[in-house]
Formats: C-alpha cells, sequence, structure tokens
C-alpha cells in the first residue's frame, strides 16, 4: 500500500474513533510491533537512497500525528467518563418565593369583610395633624397624644399614629353610605422589643349609614372574629375610651392557646384584646360635615401584626422585619 493510502485509510479510521476501545485498536493497528508503520519501516531498506529519506519522513511524520491524536482523545474520552450523566438522579427543585406574612394575613382579613359588603380603601402615611387628631376629637392638650408619641415631618405634619385619618378622609370625600376597610403602616415613637415596633400595620373599618347600631358592630366583629380565629372563638366586648367614638368598647377574644382556662399569654385571664371600637361620635360627623341626627356608624380598628401574632403562635413582633427566610418559609 502506498503511503498515501494509508495516509487517508488513517486520516478515515481517527475521525471515526468514539472510545477508549477505539482508540486502542488504532494504536495497535498502526503503532504495535506487527502494525503497519512498523511494517512499512522495515521496508524501506528495499528502497533508493533518495526515496527512503522521503518514506522515512513522511513515516515519522506518521507516528507522530498518531501519538499526538491518541493521547488527545484519551483525554478527552477520560473526561466524558467522568462527567457521566446520570439521567435517574431527582431533579433540583426550584424554590419559589412567597407573600409575606402580613400580606397574606391581611388578604385573608380583607376577603373576611369584603365578603359583608366593606370596601377597601387606603390613605397616606405621612397625615396632617388635623385628620389624624383635630377631626377625631384629639385636641393638642389630650392625653392620648402621649399614648400615640408621634414622628413629625414639620409642624403639624406627621407620620400617622393609627388608620383613623382614613375615616376622616373618606367621610370628607364622600356622603353615607359608607362601608371601608382601610389598612396601611402606622408610626409612633415605641421601643422595638417583642411586642412593640416603631413602624407596624392597623386596619380600620368603618360603617356609617341612616340607624346603624352598635349590635350591627357586634355582630360584625363576631362575625371576623370566628372566620378569622375559628369557630369555637368567643368574643367579649368591655367599655372602653377613644375619643372619637361613643361608646366605645375594647374586644377580645377567648385565649387562642389555654382556650379561656387561663395561661401565661393571655395573662391568666383566659382572654386577649385584639381591637378597639364603639360607635361614631357626634363631634367627628360634624367635623367632616354630616348630619349626627341623621346618621350614626361605628367604627373600629386593630393592628395586623397581633392579628397574625395571636393566630400563628408568633412569639416577637420583631420577627415580621426581619425576613428571616426559615421563618418566612412556614407561611409558604
Ligand atoms: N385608632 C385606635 C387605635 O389606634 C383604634 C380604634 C379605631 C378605636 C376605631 C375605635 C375606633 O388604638
Amino acid at each position: 500500500m502506498d503511503l498515501e493510502k494509508i495516509k487517508d485509510l488513517l486520516e478515515e479510521e481517527l475521525n471515526s474513533c468514539s472510545n477508549l476501545e477505539d482508540l486502542e485498536k488504532i494504536r495497535i493497528k498502526y503503532l504495535g510491533r506487527k502494525g503497519i508503520l512498523k511494517e512499512y519501516f522495515k521496508k524501506l531498506k528495499e528502497f533508493p537512497e533518495e526515496e527512503r529519506k522521503e518514506k522515512g519522513k513522511i513515516l515519522n511524520e506518521l507516528q507522530e500525528r498518531i501519538e499526538n491524536f491518541l493521547e488527545e482523545r484519551k483525554k478527552d474520552f477520560e473526561r466524558e467518563k467522568e462527567e457521566f450523566i446520570d439521567l435517574f438522579i431527582p431533579g433540583r427543585k426550584i424554590e419559589n418565593g412567597s407573600f409575606h406574612p402580613i400580606s397574606i394575613v391581611l388578604k385573608e382579613i380583607e376577603e373576611i369583610f369584603t365578603s359583608m359588603g366593606f370596601e377597601v380603601v387606603s390613605g397616606p402615611e405621612i397625615e396632617s395633624d388635623y385628620n389624624n387628631f383635630e377631626a377625631l376629637n384629639i385636641p393638642k392638650e389630650h392625653p392620648v397624644r402621649d399614648m400615640q408619641a408621634s414622628f413629625f415631618i414639620e409642624e403639624d405634619i406627621i407620620l400617622r399614629t393609627h388608620t383613623s385619618p382614613v375615616q376622616i378622609r373618606i367621610m370628607k370625600s364622600k356622603k353615607p353610605p359608607v362601608r371601608i376597610v382601610a389598612p396601611g403602616k402606622v408610626y409612633r415613637v415605641d421601643p422595638f422589643d417583642p411586642s412593640h415596633s416603631p413602624v407596624f400595620h392597623q386596619l380600620e373599618g368603618l360603617y356609617v349609614d341612616i340607624g346603624v347600631t352598635f349590635a350591627e358592630l357586634k355582630g360584625t366583629i363576631e362575625i371576623f372574629a370566628r372566620e378569622f380565629f375559628g369557630p369555637e372563638t368567643k368574643i367579649r366586648f368591655l367599655p372602653s375610651y377613644f375619643p372619637f367614638t361613643e361608646p366605645s368598647a375594647e374586644v377580645s377574644i377567648s385565649c387562642t392557646i389555654c382556650k379561656g382556662k387561663g395561661c401565661s399569654t393571655c395573662g391568666g385571664t383566659g382572654w386577649l384584646e385584639i381591637l378597639g371600637c364603639g360607635m361614631v361620635h357626634p363631634k367627628v360627623f360634624e367635623n367632616v360635615g354630616y348630619d349626627a341626627e341623621k346618621y350614626t356608624g361605628y367604627a373600629f380598628g386593630f393592628g395586623i401584626e397581633r392579628m397574625a401574632m395571636i393566630k400563628y403562635r408568633i412569639p416577637d413582633i420583631r420577627l415580621f422585619y426581619e425576613n428571616d427566610i426559615d421563618f418566612l418559609r412556614i407561611f409558604k
């Protein structure tokens, strides 16, 4: 066989190599003791000097070509072996994000109230002193202001200390009937400890129409509490005081931990306070231009974090703001 043919054949065979065994076959066939190249080397003697030199050179090149090729491909094939793909390994789970627990709880609460005919509205977090206090019958020197110490933006402009100013905004912009809930952030100069945060969330409720009664307020709160905390929940109304409602009440539910027997969570009382409420004060109606002779209404307000903490037994309000992934995952 002449050298050109050998060369062509070799290239073809090299190209069709697909594993380590193929490489070994080629090595034996061409470079082995009885291989094609070795045999040819032996035959070189038979050629005249010039031709011998020329052919010898080509043979050396071929040998080198094969050796290099075998070495290169060997590495490739070995690497491929290591990178063996196991199609039976279970796939990696894709981690999805989720809503923040405050958003989840808020949505749940909003759904309960919208199913009872309430509309969800919102108001600004930066408020006038007038809407946050004055219009709600809380004058400058009123002691309630101490309990809701404010962050000031400028004189008479503050970060709202509760969602009650939304009551004022809604009533100023709309004639009765109004039936709204207004969730949002509120701000107070409070410490950051297990039960306080300088910023937290509240939800305000307001219903004004002809002939709205305290009994309706009670019924609405009862339905909400049973929907949110479970049908076994007991509700207790105690007289209370807010400058913008009269009469006022604070509402407690039977302790979700001890079911009313008394434990450390409820301080041994069997009850957990969940919200403040009352009938809209005539002074407030006057301030927004509603006829207090014609209309009555009720209002209520509560903290979203507190509701979530009671329902899901969360011991520390700060957990809501730390974005600890293990905590957030619980609510997925
Ligand atoms: N705004 C009151 C608070 O922050 C709650 C409340 C709202 C009470 C509406 C009565 C009526 O404590």
